[in-house]
This record gives C-alpha cells, sequence and structure tokens, in this order.
C-alpha cells in the first residue's frame, strides 16, 4: 500500500469510528438527580450511569439520602440510558473485535509473548516488584501509541492516570527522540492527570472518558490509557481485612470502568500494580498483589516483570486465556525498551 493509500484508509477508519460516536452521559442526566444529589452519589461512589443502573433502591437511597420510590425511578431511568443487561448479538462482537490494535512495546521479543503487542480493547496489568520496568514501559508505550501503524503505533493520543507522580516528561523526550519522533508533538499528545486517592483515580476515568469524546470531535482518537499505579492508593487507604470486601469491590468497579473506556474508545488499557519479590504469600500479607484475583480476573493480559542483570528485564505472560505461557527477555537502557 502507498502512503497515501494508507492515509486514505485511516480517514476512511476514522470516519467509521465517528459514525459510531459515543454520546457520554453524566449522572445529572437522571430525572430527580440535581446537583446535590450527584455530589452525594459521587461520594459514595457512582460515578456513572452504569453504576447507578445495577444499584439498589435501598443502596442508592441510603447513599443520596432519598427516598426510595424516588430511587427506584433513578435506577429504571439510569438502565434505559446505559442499555445495561442490553445483550449484543455476536457478529457486533465480533465487528468490534475485529478493530482490535496492537502496539509495540519496542521489544519485539516481548511483543511476540503478548501476541503481537499490546492489545485495545483490554486490560494489560504489568506486576512486579520495584524497579522491575513498569512505568518505564507505561512510558514506552505512550511514546509508541503514537506511532504509525507500519512503526506499531495507531496514530494515537495517550490519557496518564498518574497516582504515585512518576510520570516523567524528560523521560518521554529521550523515548521520542530515539524513535525519531518530535518530542514536543509526542508530550502534548499525552494528557495526564494525578490522582490524589482512589476515589479521584475512579473519577477520572469518568473524566478520561469526557475528554476523549473531546478530543474525537477533533479528529484525535485516545488508544491509550494508563494507570500507573493502579493499586497503590487502594492498598494505602484500606489497611486491614475489616474493609478489604470494600476495596476488592471498588477495585473491580475500577477495572470495570476501565475495560469499558477500552471498549468505548478501541484503546489500550495498561495498569501497573506493585508486588514484592516473594511469591506465594497468605492472604492478608503485604507482600501480596493488591486486588489478587479481582485484578487477575479481569486483566486480560498479565505480565509479571522482574529484575534481571544490569538492563536486562524478564517477563512471564501469567494465565491469559488465549496464548501460551512464557517469558520474554527485553532491555532498558536511555532509548527505552529494547531488544536484548
Ligand atoms: N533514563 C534511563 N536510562 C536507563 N535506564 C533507566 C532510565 N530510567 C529508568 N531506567 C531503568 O528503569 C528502572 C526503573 O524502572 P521503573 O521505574 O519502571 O520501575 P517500576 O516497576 O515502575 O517500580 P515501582 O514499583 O517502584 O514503581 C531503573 O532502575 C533503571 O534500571
Ligand atoms: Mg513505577
Amino acid at each position: 500500500m502507498s502512503a497515501e493509500e494508507e492515509k486514505m484508509e485511516e480517514i476512511k477508519e476514522a470516519q467509521e469510528e465517528l459514525k459510531n460516536d459515543v454520546k457520554i452521559v453524566e449522572i445529572e442526566d437522571l430525572p430527580f438527580v440535581g446537583p446535590a444529589t450527584a455530589e452525594k452519589l459521587r461520594e459514595a461512589g457512582y460515578f456513572s450511569v452504569e453504576a447507578i443502573a445495577v444499584a439498589s433502591p435501598a443502596e442508592l437511597s441510603s447513599a443520596a439520602e432519598i427516598g426510595e420510590s424516588t430511587a427506584s425511578k433513578i435506577i429504571s431511568a439510569a438502565r434505559k440510558l446505559a442499555s445495561v443487561g442490553g445483550f449484543e448479538t455476536g457478529d457486533v462482537v465480533y465487528e468490534r473485535r475485529k478493530n482490535i490494535g496492537k502496539i509495540t512495546t519496542g521489544s519485539n521479543e516481548l511483543d511476540r509473548l503478548l501476541g503481537g503487542g499490546i492489545e485495545t480493547q483490554s486490560i494489560t496489568e504489568l506486576f512486579g516488584e520495584f524497579g522491575s520496568g513498569k512505568t518505564q514501559i507505561c512510558h514506552q508505550v505512550a511514546v509508541n501509541v503514537q506511532l504509525p501503524k507500519d512503526q506499531g503505533g495507531l496514530n494515537g493520543a495517550v490519557v496518564v492516570i498518574d497516582t504515585e507522580g512518576t510520570f516523567r516528561p524528560e523521560r518521554i523526550i529521550q523515548m521520542a527522540e530515539a524513535k525519531g519522533l518530535d518530542p514536543d508533538k509526542v508530550l502534548k499528545n499525552i494528557y495526564v492527570a494525578q490522582a490524589y486517592n482512589s476515589n479521584h483515580q475512579m473519577l477520572l476515568v469518568d473524566n478520561a472518558k469526557e475528554l476523549a469524546t473531546r478530543l474525537k470531535k477533533d479528529g484525535v482518537n485516545v488508544r491509550l490509557l494508563i494507570v500507573d499505579s493502579l493499586t497503590a492508593h487502594f492498598r494505602a487507604e484500606y489497611v486491614g481485612r475489616g474493609t478489604l470486601a470494600d476495596r476488592q469491590q471498588k477495585l473491580n468497579k475500577h477495572l470495570h470502568d476501565l475495560l469499558r473506556f477500552g471498549e468505548i474508545f478501541n484503546a489500550a488499557i495498561v495498569v501497573t500494580n506493585q508486588v514484592m519479590a516473594k511469591p506465594d504469600q497468605f492472604f492478608g500479607d503485604p507482600t501480596k498483589p493488591v486486588g489478587g484475583h479481582i485484578v487477575a480476573h479481569t486483566a486480560t493480559f498479565r505480565v509479571y516483570l522482574r529484575k534481571s542483570k544490569g538492563e536486562l528485564r524478564v517477563a512471564r505472560l501469567i494465565d491469559s486465556p488465549h496464548l501460551p505461557e512464557g517469558e520474554a527477555i527485553f532491555r532498558i537502557t536511555e532509548r527505552g525498551v529494547e531488544d536484548r
């Protein structure tokens, strides 16, 4: 395909995507939900119409301090708006899955392990101990997604939810230059927000939806959403077993919101999760990955990273539904993620 034909293809694709444009509804769009009620609902963790649609009248009534019959009316309106419980026919699902894109990690070996790169419409969880390269891979993919398709990118923009203050524009500049990209342009395509606590982190997914919808109208497609770290706030805020169920429930909701974002925008979701180097610890142990089975069941690709000699890192794919388990060795250098 010539460069011109490729551009035409891309324009056609962008138009297709625009046709399927999404309408984001806010909880304020629901009847009986004014600003004060909306605030109470958000405080209680109901950030989206979808969340309200699956709530029970009793839950909603106590969360928003409204009568149960009003709560019922809100829920039934939310169900209509959110089309929760709506079934899709197989061909619709197939059509969506045909559009799955892949982003190169910068290492062919790691890409191969992942079945071609980091996939859109899926959650990829990078877990491993400190310094294993989770944040470095996030930075690298934030650059690579901006590459044209024939170079392993998706011509896309990026949203970063940074919970630990580890996003470094300087590092992006290094990686962009190594790829021959204009670092200024690359930085302008990365939208970063700091999350101050877990509630804020969850709320930022809603904000990201608004942002991505707005950008889409200007012809910019967000094709990658990063949450680095997914679990740090949850780990810090919910200590002890008393609140563990609550934490898991919130994390579960958060992950489903992220997955939904990935489906709506055909974006890749990359999340990080720090674990200590000791595997097989017992429940409640601080060395165990936060989120445990919740994250495990929702993330499509779980990549365990560990340090090796010097610049070398080893990635292992853990219980992937359709890829063989295996390992990939790559390097982290000043240029970024590379083959060894
Ligand atoms: N500019 C650079 N040049 C070469 N290597 C670098 C550079 N910046 C970072 N690294 C490598 O990446 C490592 C840090 O990895 P990273 O920050 O991704 O860890 P992490 O898995 O996110 O850890 P944490 O759990 O603490 O967040 C450094 O120890 C170093 O080996
Ligand atoms: Mg990190």
